[in-house]
């Protein structure tokens, strides 16, 4: 018989990156319970791709995690769920503080409780707010410029007083942009409404958008348009798998940024999705809005 793996609790297992870290998961032969409340993710991905257990509830339910706990083995947590739309952190900091930061704060007292101690942490470069230097090493200050970069800062602070108080070992990674998707093609991006660049060229390529949206071509940057560095989703999830197996065999809490280390304009991206799908799209200039990049 083969031994046991673990069984790893995923929050957010029904969205983009959390289903992929549910995927290499499998493939690392962990079992995997994943909890999601489903406002943004996707049932059948779980359930029929996946083919994995799925909770369907809120990391703010403390009833339900004490009841998920106590009627499994979770040896770990691997932590997605959030809302991520910056725009909307802005115009609506109340939600986002209530279900990023909340809802982890009971997730991570439900944990203790239960004596799991090893988390892993989907945070953001959004909390460094305005890079002072580029790239931007783990040790740049933290100075997040909207409420979805602040619940991420507010959320490591915490996992470094709960290791000092109680114990509990976290990896924080701290992700540039996800881009792509698993390259089997078994699961992908399917965000509504979709703000991220990569998807929403593709959706123009297709012809389900009318056009492209550059927002702000006043940047300092050489054709104008903002940089970011994007990585791909499986490395994401494979840089997950990692993390958690450097928890399981007791490593320290620690913090790492993912990213590639090179960025690519807007423009950039455009032009090579047409060169890629050999299609031509429009292509509208606009000024600069929050929305683009909900990191
Ligand atoms: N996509 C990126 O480029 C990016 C960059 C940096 C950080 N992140 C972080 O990575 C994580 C995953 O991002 P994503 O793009 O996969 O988002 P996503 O919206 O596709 O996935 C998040 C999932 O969490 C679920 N969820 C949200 N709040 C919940 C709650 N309180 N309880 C249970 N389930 C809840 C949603 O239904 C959704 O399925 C998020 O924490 C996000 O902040 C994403």
């Amino acid at each position: 018989m083969s031994p046991v793996r673990p069984t790893i609790l995923v929050t957010g297992g029904a969205g983009y990156i959390g289903s992929h870290a549910v995927l290499a998961l499998q493939q690392a032969d962990y079992e995997v319970v994943v909890l999601d409340n489903l406002v943004y993710g996707h049932r059948d991905l779980v359930e029929k791709v996946l083919q994995v257990e799925l909770v369907v509830g809120d990391t703010c339910d403390r009833p339900l995690l004490d009841q998920l706990f106590a009627s499994r083995k979770i040896a770990a947590v691997m932590h997605f769920a959030a809302y991520a739309y910056v725009g909307e952190s802005v115009t609506d900091p109340a939600k986002y503080y209530r279900n990023n930061f909340i809802g982890t704060l009971t997730l991570l007292e439900a944990m203790l409780a239960a004596s799991v101690n090893k988390f892993v942490f989907s945070s953001t470069c959004a909390t460094y707010g305005v890079p002072k230097t580029v790239p931007i090493p783990e040790d740049h200050p933290q100075d997040p410029i909207n409420p979805y970069g602040a619940t991420k800062l507010m959320i490591e602070r915490v996992l470094a007083d709960f290791d000092l108080a109680y114990g509990l070992k976290s990896v924080c990674f701290r992700y540039f942009n996800a881009a792509g998707a698993d390259p089997e093609g078994r699961l992908g991006e399917d965000h509504n409404p979709e703000t991220h660049l990569i998807p929403l060229v593709l959706l123009a390529a297709l012809g389900q958008r009318d056009s492209i949206s550059i927002l702000g071509t006043d940047y300092p940057t050489p054709d104008g348009t903002c940089i970011r560095d994007y990585i791909h989703v499986a490395d994401l999830a494979s840089a997950h798998v990692l993390g958690l197996e450097y928890l399981l065999k007791g490593g320290d809490t620690n913090v790492f940024n993912l990213g590639n280390g090179n960025g690519f304009s807007v423009k950039q991206v455009i032009e090579t999705a047409k060169q890629v799908t050999g299609r031509e799209f429009k292509v509208v200039e606009g000024d600069r809005a929050l929305e683009i990049h909900p990191l």
